[in-house]
């Protein structure tokens, strides 16, 4: 199948002015996105907010339809929210821990997730277990098999990790939590717009994203899918006048669906870009673009790998877009600073983001290339000779 990369980015007006390998920050908006959302400023400015979103309603709910035929799920199984780290944390904060039970995660797990726990298991007594990797340094399934018993109350982990191109056996982890019957909540913030991402295929429960990467959605957008067997059992750590209704001087209803971790206000023309950024994602094809962006990737840790002094750190059997690296003599702070001179964008992953893994393998920082598809061989040639230059 071939991929229309002169489409792609003429509809990505930032194309023309920097080389973007920090997909995985936050994408490039396209242009129908980019669209949408001024357009619907434009509409606040002239007519008022409520008005506008008013007129806007279908565009608002869009989104949770587009959610939810991109997952696979039911749109009442689907919550928008602020972020990815807000989306896990209502549905985190929701479940309920006792001292002595037991939560098992990665060893990559990101810092906002293990800040949780270890505060959960300061105030329950709950007990936090890093499932160790396997030979390929992905979650090993035989430890996990192995770690479970009456005591794990849920299996929570990133599927694609902040600092590098592992990607999870996510769907061999769900079919552990499954016939355990122990609620899986997957953090999916970095792969949703990268792969075909099924809530079925994987088992998973409870499932977190982000709108900015991947998608190449608005920043401060956030998608929350909850399972319906799961939801009535969730009691969201806040409500609102939109999470829940106040039926009688002395008491209250939540919502029945995903949207009880909501709240009432938030960034409406973010809700509307978000969906049109679902949709363009799909006219694109979620496996097209998987196969188009790992082949980039690969590209790259090949050319990156052929550099002396250079280092390509990516763990996993399978690995996704994101590429990470060093390089003897820099720091990936001056590998960044520099690459920035000549209007190239990386980001670099500091060890506090996920200890666990960058202490294991003795890393402090790491400098972290993230490409996607209408990324082109042509720029990856051109990073690697700047990253040589460095
Ligand atoms: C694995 C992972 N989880 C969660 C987050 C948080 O996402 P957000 O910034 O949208 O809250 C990130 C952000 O980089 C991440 O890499």
């Amino acid at each position: 199948m071939t991929f229309d990369i002169a489409r792609a980015r003429r509809e990505t007006p930032g194309c023309e002015r920097v080389l973007h390998f920090n997909n995985a920050g936050a994408g490039l908006l396209p242009q129908p996105v980019l669209d949408a959302i001024t357009g619907h400023l434009e509409r606040e400015a002239l007519d008022g907010g409520y008005e506008a979103a008013a007129d806007a309603h279908a565009d608002v709910e869009r989104v949770y339809a587009a959610a939810s035929s991109m997952l696979n799920c039911a749109s009442g199984e689907i919550g928008i929210v602020e972020n990815a780290t807000r989306a896990w944390d209502m549905a985190f904060y929701a479940m309920r821990f006792s001292a002595g039970t037991r939560i098992l995660t990665a060893q990559a797990e990101y810092a906002s997730n293990y800040i949780a726990y270890l505060q959960v298991a300061r105030t329950t007594g709950v007990k936090i277990e890093a499932i160790a990797n396997d030979e390929h340094g992905q979650v090993s399934i035989e430890a996990l098999e192995n770690a479970i018993d009456d005591d794990v109350k849920l299996i929570s982990m990133t599927h694609v990790p902040t600092n590098g191109g592992l990607v999870n056996p996510a769907a061999e982890i769900g079919r552990i939590a499954r016939s355990a019957n122990i609620p899986f909540l997957l953090d999916a913030c970095q792969s949703v717009g990268q792969m075909p991402i099924d809530v079925e295929e994987i088992g998973c429960d409870v499932l977190t994203a982000t709108g900015r990467k991947y998608l190449r959605g608005p920043r401060g957008t956030g998608i929350l899918y909850v399972r319906s067997e799961l939801i009535e059992s969730l009691d969201p750590p806040f409500l609102d006048l939109h999470a829940a209704e106040w039926t009688a001087n002395g008491d209250y209803r939540i919502r029945p669906d995903t949207r009880r971790f909501e709240n009432w206000e938030g960034n409406v023309a973010g809700k509307i870009g978000l969906g049109v950024a679902i949709d363009y994602a799909a006219g694109w094809g979620l496996q097209a673009i998987w196969e188009r962006t790992r082949g980039l990737a690969e590209a790259l840790r090949a050319q990156l790998g052929d550099i002396a002094g250079v280092d390509v750190r990516d763990l996993g059997e399978t690995r996704c877009g994101i590429v990470t690296f060093t390089k003897e003599g820099s720091t990936p702070e001056d590998i960044q600073t520099a690459l920035a001179k000549r209007s190239i964008n990386i980001a670099v992953s500091p060890r506090k983001y996920t200890r666990l893994d960058m202490d294991a393998r003795g890393l402090d920082a790491l400098a972290r290339a993230s490409v996607h598809y209408y990324n082109t061989e042509e720029e990856v040639i051109r990073f690697c000779k700047a990253v040589e230059a460095v």
